[in-house]
């Protein structure tokens, strides 16, 4: 059945924190489902970040952790963050410096961030049916610069701080590259969004993206100021097709076109460099819905279709795996964040119960 060679894998798994361990665990089987489906050999490990990470060892991002990472082909991650720091700003050892560290270290400066609507979760979405019918977005998120890396300062006396908002040449560059290769394999545009009308860091990246746009004569690329490129997302999403953005700008956009995709619960990610990748769904913790057992696992499993495709090569898995959540959600099952009223087959599962379905459909 299988067409591709039977290859080995080592695969880290960080669950992190809130929901992320609930929805990863279901990312995990998926990953298990595959290996024993088309005789692959994915050998896994677990590694702590985040505030789990600081309960069980003082840091956001353990050595042992950060080793394990280095050695893997690929990081199954889930969700960082806690309450408990979000009432506190003073507190000086943070889950999401995790997160930031790891992004670093292994230089994954490129986080791929693709909005499609399953068609059966039209009327889960607050915005029309119609608006949203056939909408498809590659984001090209940069992740290693911007205000999130740049120098951070504050007064002694708590009276002013500052975050330095700072890219350098080379960084749009390489991230532009990405996005005009990935252009290319799509609909040929790409919008790159940023604030050249009023920072000077926004018209270094238009002056680099203007230029790498000169290799891509076949890709027609066109700029957008951000606060208009939240509104036209909203307004005609379908006018899409890579959109290529700065790392503050990026986290911000790819929140709301989420809701093109109907929930945040169905979003996956792909942060890669030049080695080692790491996939994770875009949502949060949500400590609200932590441990009851309702959290959608689908934005996990559809990272685990992302690390596939495109850390492993492997196209035949990775569209398994995106069927098996079209079949699912075809059959009417709903976790409670794209459940809707005006669909008459759907059940109401719980993260297991929807978990156990693709388990099915995989298989
Ligand atoms: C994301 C998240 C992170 C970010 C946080 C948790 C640091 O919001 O991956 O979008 O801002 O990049
Ligand atoms: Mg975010």
């Amino acid at each position: 059945m299988a067409k591709q060679e039977k290859v080995r894998k080592r695969i880290l798994v960080i669950g992190g924190d809130g929901i992320g361990p609930e929805v990863t665990r279901w990312g995990r089987r998926v990953l298990e489902a595959v290996a024993e489906k088309y005789g692959h050999e994915f050998i896994f490990e677990e590694g702590l970040m985040g505030h789990a990470a600081i309960e069980a060892t003082g840091d956001p991002l353990p050595e042992d952790t950060l080793s394990k990472a280095r050695q893997s082909d690929a990081i199954l991650f889930g969700a960082i963050g806690h309450p408990k720091y979000d009432q506190d700003p003073g507190l000086k050892v943070r889950p999401e410096q995790g997160l930031l560290r790891i992004r670093k270290e292994l230089g994954l400066y490129a986080n791929l961030r693709p909005i499609k609507l399953f068609d059966e979760l039209l009327a889960a979405s607050s915005i029309k049916p119609e608006v949203l019918q056939g909408a498809d977005i590659l984001f090209f998120r940069e992740l290693t610069g911007d205000v999130y890396f740049g120098e951070k300062k504050k007064a002694e006396d708590g009276s002013w701080a500052s975050d330095l908002m700072i890219y350098h040449a080379y960084e749009v560059e390489r991230i532009a590259r990405r996005a005009f290769e990935a252009a290319r394999q799509r609909r040929k545009t790409l919008c790159s969004v940023d604030k050249a009308n009023v920072l000077e860091s926004s018209r270094l990246w238009r002056a680099t993206v203007q230029r790498i746009a000169a290799d891509y004569p076949d890709v027609t690329c066109t700029h957008m100021f951000v606060d208009n490129a939240a509104m036209q997302l909203i307004r005609d999403p379908r006018q899409f097709d890579v959109i290529l953005t700065a790392n503050l700008f990026g986290d911000i956009l790819t929140d709301e076109a989420s809701q093109i995709a109907g929930s945040m619960g169905m979003l996956a990610s792909a942060s890669i460099g030049d080695g080692t990748g790491l996939y994770e769904p875009i949502h949060g913790s949500a400590p609200d819905i932590a441990g009851k057992g309702i959290a959608n696992p689908l934005a996990s499993i559809l990272s685990v279709a992302l690390m596939l495709q495109i850390g492993f090569q492997m196209q035949e898995e990775a569209e398994a795996v995106v069927r098996a959540v079209d079949q699912t959600l075809k059959a009417g099952y709903r976790t409670v964040d794209i459940a809707d009223k005006h669909t008459p087959n759907h059940m109401m599962v719980g993260t297991d119960g929807m978990g156990q379905q693709i388990i099915r459909f995989l298989s």
